[in-house]
């Protein structure tokens, strides 16, 4: 694609002009934006480029592993792999407001990057995978009401005191053009293709209070779910997928027992750029299919739901 083609070189000269002899730290979320910015910027800079990963405890099932192998084994990109799981857990304990949940996890993100950024020679930026339609729904009109949606976390200035600088080469971006940038970069098509997943990840797929047990059932049913999806061959015809674990015990009976567990809802949508979605329209037999398999597969969960709602008027996650 000659357009990519001429993107990348101009981003690359851009990333160059920044940031010159300094260190850049990239917090990696294993998405596929962190990652197309990653790998751009680590062309741009080569070893001036310290990715961090954080495991926040709120990852999909595999994803830490899958996501250390392929930049450190395969890119070959100095990356510290931060297991901050008991620090996020911990502070979402008891929380179970959205945007309360958000801005803690916000917060911990920095204070973890900045506890690296201290270890780092001449760390002076911060990059981030940020694309733009991040960049609008979180622009607030002077003088009226905020029109924030959602507080995400990967906008919207860091804390002076964190001393760095944003370098956010994908801003002028939509996803499908991140991906053919990725494309244009080398990134393998499998991992281009991922699905979105939000930085605050299961946070806001568990509403109500976090626990760990509720986290671990809800990364089980997860895995089912896709791995019906993709054996379905219907991954590349949506553009995320996921379930949502819900904050209620429903009662079930599985043998010759009564069971009282918690209920999910599967989410699947169609959508260009995320800020319009509608909800995929699996068949009836798919969805019977993977709901007992769920109920089956996982502990836990006693009863799946599937949600029907497109964007507007919901939004595509449950937070
Ligand atoms: P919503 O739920 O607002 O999501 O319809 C639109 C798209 O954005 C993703 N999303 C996020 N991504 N940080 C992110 O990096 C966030 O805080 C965040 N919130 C939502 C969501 O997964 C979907 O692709």
């Amino acid at each position: 694609d000659w357009t990519m083609g001429a993107y990348r070189e101009q981003a690359i000269a851009a990333i160059r002009d920044q940031v010159g002899d300094a260190h850049v730290i990239c917090g990696l979320s294993g998405g596929v934006d962190s990652s197309v910015a990653a790998v751009l910027i680590h062309e741009a800079i080569g070893d001036q480029l310290t990715c961090v990963f954080v495991d926040h405890g709120l990852l999909r099932k595999g994803e830490a592993e899958e996501v250390v192998t392929m930049f450190r084994d395969h890119y070959n990109m100095a990356l510290i792999h931060a297991d901050e799981r008991d620090l996020f857990l911990g502070e979402l304990d008891g929380v179970s407001d959205p945007e309360t949940k958000r801005k803690i996890i916000g917060r911990l993100f920095i204070d973890v990057f900045q506890k690296h950024a201290n270890v780092i020679p001449d760390a002076r930026f911060l990059a981030q995978g940020t694309l733009y339609p991040d960049v609008i729904e979180s622009v607030s009109f002077s003088g009226g009401p905020s029109v924030t949606i959602k507080s995400h976390h990967n906008v919207g200035g860091l804390p002076e005191k964190m001393g760095l600088t944003l370098v956010e080469p994908l801003r002028e971006l939509f996803k499908d053009e991140v991906r053919a940038l990725g494309t244009e970069l080398g990134l393998p098509q499998s991992f281009i293709g991922r699905h979105p997943f939000p930085g605050p990840g299961l946070a806001i797929r568990c509403p109500g209070e976090i626990t760990r047990e509720k986290l671990d059932i809800l990364r089980e049913a997860d895995a089912v779910y896709i791995d019906q999806i993709r054996k379905h061959g219907l991954y590349d015809e949506i553009w995320q997928a996921f379930v949502a674990i819900l904050p209620v015990r429903t009662v079930g009976v599985m043998g010759d027992g009564r069971t009282y567990d918690f209920a999910c809802a599967l989410r699947a949508v169609t959508s260009v750029d995320g800020m319009t979605a509608d909800y995929y329209p699996f068949t009836h037999e798919f969805l019977g299919e993977t709901a007992t398999r769920i109920i089956n597969e996982v502990p836990g969960i006693n009863r799946v739901t599937y949600d029907i709602t497109s964007k507007p008027p919901g939004t595509i996650e449950w937070e």
